[in-house]
């Protein structure tokens, strides 16, 4: 009797302690929260942000502005006792905040731009840094209430936030909330999909920004009811072909429990809807549930599902593929095999780069292993931006590291084109050479090509740097036929109009005519079948800088065919060579000298 008794009392004990374990809440460790401008603190749900006189410790500003308004358009919102009051910086202010703990923190900054005296806030333009990461630059906001989430690996003991207006202008802030994060959220690095380099991406370096956050079923998850106080918004508007699809929800039957996800990771409310392919009607549809979603192109996104089987039981199994545009994340995705059971929560992270696109395609289909009622389901889906290079999260960064990136492509396109005609050109000189000579060495004769102004000395130096060259040793008593062809086939393309052939396929369309007509112009001269009509080696170069300076004509800094500095924005490998190598000026300043310095270069580079 006693024993029946303890043991119920130990399952009770059990039972609450559970029950704690699973709906304690989050109690972050580094926690500010400010109503900036704001005389008083305000409630936001559970949570008080304070005002931010009593944090004036953290702000370190040569002049603020403390702003109201008694602007209600906002006054049904959650969070609504934020946008009544802003701060007004006119010149570069810090916010330093201490950190205890080492590692991820959210910065959440809102925004809602209201007119104050003569400061209408839509107006303002301005960056926002944290450490050296570049958040938002030279940014307007003029739309309504708008947060803005980030997450920083903070190593060092204070995280710095930066406000910097842009010229004759002013930045804002309404709120801002700097929090650290359970260790288990953002992970250290993820699987990488797509045309990234490696399977595998590590990301404590890297800033993040959430750029969405869905909830599928077609239910908003509002802050109040999450953990983490994150926004989820519901799927309906990203849908494609909604007709497809079902609208599932069930909440209890999430079950947090069994080891997996906890609920910092996504709360029930989310794991408890989903929207699945609507297999009811047609047991035979072969369909993908596609969501659309507009990213900035140029960066790395980290791409997290959401998932969770909460269909009645009993139902036909659950196996499906995942997708992000045309690129599979997961085949034959199990939930049951990954889980162990019904109702348990699952996600998974991948990372994907979006190139030229300005959509982001995630879709959920039926697997192709021909199963009955085919069936697919997503709960949720965050996508975040992450750093790129620059470590910066700004389009406008992205913009221009992408022009630099294709200058560079072209510079190097260039750079091999030219080395091929050298060698082209050498190959049929010695072809020449044989032909008259009949097998003396082609070593010392005294060539009219390639010299400008020719010694051997020189023209030896080239002679063997070629033959170190991808093209193996040229100085070969027999040359092979394949050379012979390379010159015929090279010949035949110039001739025949097909330029493309003899350029690097990367540069297809992104070579200005004018500048490929020069190069072809050089290339073929220098293809020239007698030695006199053939360019001195000084000719091509310059030629062929004035064929780089038409390329790039928006850069041009002046008609004497100078290249300079352009090229040095990059800041990777191949850009600081090229601008080197093509830094020499006219033909009239080469020498011998500089010449085999710039084939050794060219060389060294193409061996890599
Ligand atoms: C606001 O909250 C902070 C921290 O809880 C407290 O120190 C401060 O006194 C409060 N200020 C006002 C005006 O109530
Ligand atoms: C702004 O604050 C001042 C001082 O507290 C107050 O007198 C004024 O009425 C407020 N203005 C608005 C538009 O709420
Ligand atoms: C910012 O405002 C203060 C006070 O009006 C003024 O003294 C200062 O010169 C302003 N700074 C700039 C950069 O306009
Ligand atoms: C504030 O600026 C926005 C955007 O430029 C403009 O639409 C609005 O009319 C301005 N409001 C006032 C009161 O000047
Ligand atoms: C920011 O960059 C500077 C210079 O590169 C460096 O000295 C500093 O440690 C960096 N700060 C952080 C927080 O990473
Ligand atoms: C943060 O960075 C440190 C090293 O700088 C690293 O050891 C740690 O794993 C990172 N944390 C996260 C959450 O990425
Ligand atoms: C999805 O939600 C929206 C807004 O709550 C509602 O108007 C719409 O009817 C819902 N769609 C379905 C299919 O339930
Ligand atoms: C969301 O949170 C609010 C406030 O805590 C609560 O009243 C409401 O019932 C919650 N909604 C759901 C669907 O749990
Ligand atoms: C929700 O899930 C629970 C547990 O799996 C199940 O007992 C219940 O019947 C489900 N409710 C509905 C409406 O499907
Ligand atoms: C929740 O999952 C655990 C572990 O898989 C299991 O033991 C438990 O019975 C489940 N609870 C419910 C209510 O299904
Ligand atoms: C995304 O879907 C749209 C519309 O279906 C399509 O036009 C676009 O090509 C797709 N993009 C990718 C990257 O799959
Ligand atoms: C689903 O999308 C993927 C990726 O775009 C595609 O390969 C597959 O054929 C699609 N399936 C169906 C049934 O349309």
């Amino acid at each position: 009797m006693v024993n029946i008794y303890s043991c119920e009392l130990l399952i009770l004990i059990g039972s609450i302690l559970c029950l704690v374990c699973v709906s304690l809440e989050y109690v972050p460790e580094d926690n500010y929260l400010i109503d900036c401008g704001s005389s008083t603190n305000s409630s936001v749900g559970d949570r008080v942000f304070v005002a931010d006189q009593s944090y004036s410790d953290v702000l370190s500003t040569p002049h603020s502005i403390s702003a109201n308004t008694s602007s209600d358009s906002t006054s049904s919102t959650y969070d609504s006792a934020l946008y009544q009051t802003a701060k007004i910086f006119n010149e570069s202010s810090h916010y330093t905040f201490p950190i205890k703990k080492p590692g991820r923190h959210w910065i959440r900054l809102h925004f809602f731009p209201f007119v104050y005296r003569n400061y209408n806030l839509s107006m303002a333009k301005f960056s926002v840094s944290a450490q050296n990461f570049t958040l938002i630059r030279e940014y307007r906001l003029e739309s309504p209430p708008i947060v803005k989430e980030y997450s920083v690996n903070v190593t060092s003991g204070n995280l710095v936030l930066t406000f910097t207006p842009s010229v004759n202008s002013f930045a804002f802030i309404n709120a801002l909330e700097v929090f650290s994060l359970p260790d288990e959220l953002i992970p250290a690095g993820a699987r990488t999909i797509s045309s990234i380099q490696g399977n595998y991406k590590n990301l404590w370096k890297q800033a993040l920004e959430t750029v969405e956050r869905v909830n599928m079923g077609n239910q908003t998850v509002f802050p109040q009811n999450d953990t983490l106080w994150r926004l989820w918004v519901s799927d309906n508007e990203y849908l494609i072909h909604n007709n497809l699809v079902t609208f599932v929800s069930n909440v209890t039957a999430v079950n947090f429990t069994g080891g997996g996800p906890t609920e910092n990771i996504a709360p029930s409310l989310v794991y408890g809807t989903a929207t699945r392919l609507n297999s009811d009607s047609d047991p035979n549809i072969n369909a993908n549930v596609t969501w659309l979603f507009d990213v900035d192109p140029g960066f790395e996104y980290l791409v997290r599902f959401h998932f969770c089987d909460i269909l009645s039981n009993p139902h036909p199994k659950l196996y499906f593929n995942v997708y992000i545009g045309s690129w599979l994340v997961y085949q034959n995705l199990d939930l049951l095999k990954l889980t162990f059971s019904l109702g348990a929560p699952y996600f998974m992270d991948v990372i994907t780069r979006a190139s030229d696109t300005r959509l982001l395609n995630v879709s959920v289909g039926p697997s192709n292993v021909g199963i009955p009622y085919p069936n697919a389901i997503l709960n949720g889906l965050e996508i975040m931006k992450i750093s790129n290079s620059e470590d910066s999260l700004d389009v406008l960064d992205s913009i221009s590291s992408r022009s630099s990136e294709v200058k560079v492509i072209i510079v190097v396109g260039l750079t091999v084109g030219l080395f091929l005609v050298v060698v082209l050109a050498f190959v049929l000189f010695l072809l020449c050479r044989r032909r008259k000579l009949d097998h003396a060495d082609p070593l010392k004769s005294e060539g009219h090509f390639p010299t400008s102004g020719g010694g051997n000395n020189r023209y030896f130096n080239g002679a063997n740097i070629f033959s170190t060259s991808k093209f193996g040793p040229v100085i070969d008593p027999s040359v092979s036929r394949e050379r012979v062809n390379l010159v015929d086939w090279a010949l035949k393309s110039i001739r025949g109009g097909k330029l493309e052939e003899i350029v690097d396929p990367r540069l297809e369309g992104q070579i200005q005519p004018d500048s490929l007509k020069k190069f072809v112009e050089i290339a073929e001269k220098c293809l020239a079948e007698c030695g006199v009509d053939r360019p001195s080696m000084g000719d091509v170069l310059w030629n062929l800088e004035c064929s780089l300076q038409l390329q790039g004509n928006e850069e041009r800094s002046g008609n004497n065919c100078q290249i300079s500095t352009q090229f040095n924005r990059g800041n990777n490998f191949e850009t600081r060579v090229s601008a080197r190598e093509f830094s020499l000026g006219g033909g009239d300043d080469l020498d011998g000298v500089s010449m085999s310095k710039v084939f050794a270069q060219m060389v060294r580079e193409e061996m890599r």
